[in-house]
């Protein structure tokens, strides 16, 4: 089997325009060929197979995190400044991240949802009636953007400098690495932001961050200094905003190019989870993960010196044959053990529910409106940030107004009350907050509908409405005008 030292004429270079547009061919050559990589330009080694990255994930005291995690970062040797979480290790890490997983409970992710649908509602109902739009601008800059805005109380007018400080802050010249000559990304720009709770306590995740008390590792029990506070939402503004975009984009670029699976999905919703797993599997927006390695470490009889940079490469782990048959297919219905899009073993991504509840609701209400879409690829723009790849923009033509099936019982079970978060079915008759807008459809009848076209309503229904308060009153005045056409019928 080839080995690092011999791989002539496979050469992987992770700045590479070419390599970045499609690195999938190179991938499948590196696991096939040289399961260990050299590249000597730039001094790192990489793994490419599933097992090989899993380890190399797992094994925290041999891969090490402390110098960073892009490659640049360790190459830079910079000084890690406190309360950069995603570089700490144990057992500072450990105590850390258990304050962090407080923060980050199923319950909060459990009440950003109706928040989330509700933002996506107000973005994607003024294009109804539009050829168009751009998954990027309109969504995945958006979203992330609110979602982390919602959990850390930064007010609505600040949300989007927050987000514009993050995409530069990541951005990199075409073709060149990062450069870290200054040393590891300020936290001053959050400074006011947090010195306004410590003044205005409210009840967000900059609170909790900053008034929990937590067991350090000499036993006293602290919070947060003023300074690790700052570095922490600097890592999670960095690690949750750029990441969740780009997923985004990826989920109108793939469903784009695979409209059997679009159309599944706008017909069964269930489906959506599972596609959202697919999707991060295909194409991760963190297609590799850097590690300091430790200790010499043996691959496959060659030696990996202490000291080297070592590149795991998820987006072709991800595309294993060994633990992904037919890695290279996509397919909705995979039953997918875990992947690796969201790191493994201690430092697994917090985010990582937070961001499947974002695609899966974005996917949702897209579909909801738009299930047929063509990708315009003339004007999508590939994004280069360092270990990040994903759409700077990914405009895409509708191309429906065409019916689907859509059972009128799986359409109320989905339907969330905009009054009281509640997503079960006649939830919005319960709360009696919107009694009016509650369907009386009888369960056995399936009509058939889009946002563009009701037919099959029988006389004397009032239908659910699928609108948050922010559609305009010309699309109101449409759906009504349909609903009394087929009535009358
Ligand atoms: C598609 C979206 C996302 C992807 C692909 C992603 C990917 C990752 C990966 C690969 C890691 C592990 C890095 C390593 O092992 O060195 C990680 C860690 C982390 N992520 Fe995410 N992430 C996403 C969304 C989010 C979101 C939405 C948040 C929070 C708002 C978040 C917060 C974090 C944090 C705090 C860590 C550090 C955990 C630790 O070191 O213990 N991520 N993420």
């Amino acid at each position: 089997m080839a080995t690092a030292t011999t791989n002539q004429g496979l050469y992987y270079d992770p700045y590479d325009r070419d390599i970045l547009e499609d690195p999938y061919p190179v991938f499948k050559r590196l696991r096939a060929e040289t399961p260990l990589y050299y590249n000597e330009p730039y001094d790192f080694y990489a793994v490419s197979r599933f097992a090989d990255v899993e380890r190399s994930l797992v094994e925290k005291e041999t891969f090490r995190s402390i110098k960073g995690v892009l490659l640049e970062m360790i190459q830079a040797d910079i000084e890690m400044p406190p309360g950069t979480l995603i570089h700490e290790e144990a057992p500072v890490h450990t105590i850390h991240r258990q304050l962090l997983s407080r923060v980050f409970t199923p319950r909060a992710m459990n009440a950003i949802e109706p928040l989330v649908r509700d933002f996506c509602t107000r973005r994607l109902d003024p294009l109804v009636g539009t050829d168009g739009f751009d998954f990027v601008s309109e969504l995945g800059q958006q979203v992330p953007m609110r979602v982390f805005g919602m959990l850390l109380g930064i007010p609505e007018e600040d949300q989007e400098a927050v987000r514009d400080h993050v995409e530069e802050s990541m951005r990199t010249e075409p073709g060149k690495p990062q450069t870290y000559e200054g040393g590891f990304g300020s936290a001053e720009f959050y400074e006011d932001f947090l010195d306004y709770r410590y003044e205005h306590p409210g009840d967000d995740l900059i609170k909790r961050l900053i008034s929990t008390h937590f067991e350090d590792e000499n036993g006293t029990v602290p919070t947060l200094t003023r300074d690790e506070a700052l570095m922490y939402l600097n890592v999670i503004a960095g690690a949750g905003n750029h990441t969740t975009n780009r997923l985004i984009g990826w989920t109108g670029k793939v469903l784009g190019e695979h409209p059997d699976a679009r159309r599944e999905l706008a017909e069964n919703r269930a489906l959506i989870p599972n596609a959202i797993d697919e999707i991060l599997r295909y194409e991760p927006s963190s297609t590799q993960i850097a590690r300091w390695v430790g200790r010499d470490v043996d691959f496959y009889g060659e030696t990996v010196p202490e000291g080297s940079a070592l590149l795991c490469l998820v987006g072709s782990a991800n595309r294993d044959d060994q633990v992904f048959p037919d890695g290279d297919r996509f397919d909705i219905h995979r039953k997918i053990r875990h992947h690796l899009t969201f790191g493994y073993g201690a430092h697994y991504c917090l985010g990582a529910a937070l961001a499947r509840l974002e695609g899966r609701v974005v996917l949702e209400e897209v579909l909801y409106r738009f299930p047929d879409w063509e990708v315009d690829y003339d004007n999508c723009r590939l994004g280069t940030s360092p270990g990040v790849r994903g759409y700077e923009a990914l405009p895409v033509f509708i191309r429906s107004s065409e019916v689907l099936p859509w059972p009128t019982s799986r359409l109320l079970a989905t339907l969330p009350c905009r009054s009281c978060s509640t997503s079960k079915r006649f939830a919005r008759r319960r709360c009696g907050t919107a009694a009016a807008s509650t369907a009386v459809i009888p369960s056995s009848s399936t009509p058939r509908f889009t946002l563009t076209r009701v037919t099959n309503i029988p006389a004397g229904s009032t239908r659910a409405r699928p609108w948050g308060r922010a559609w305009s009153n010309r699309s109101k005045r449409r759906w009504n005008r349909r609903i009394t056409r087929s009535r009358r019928k």
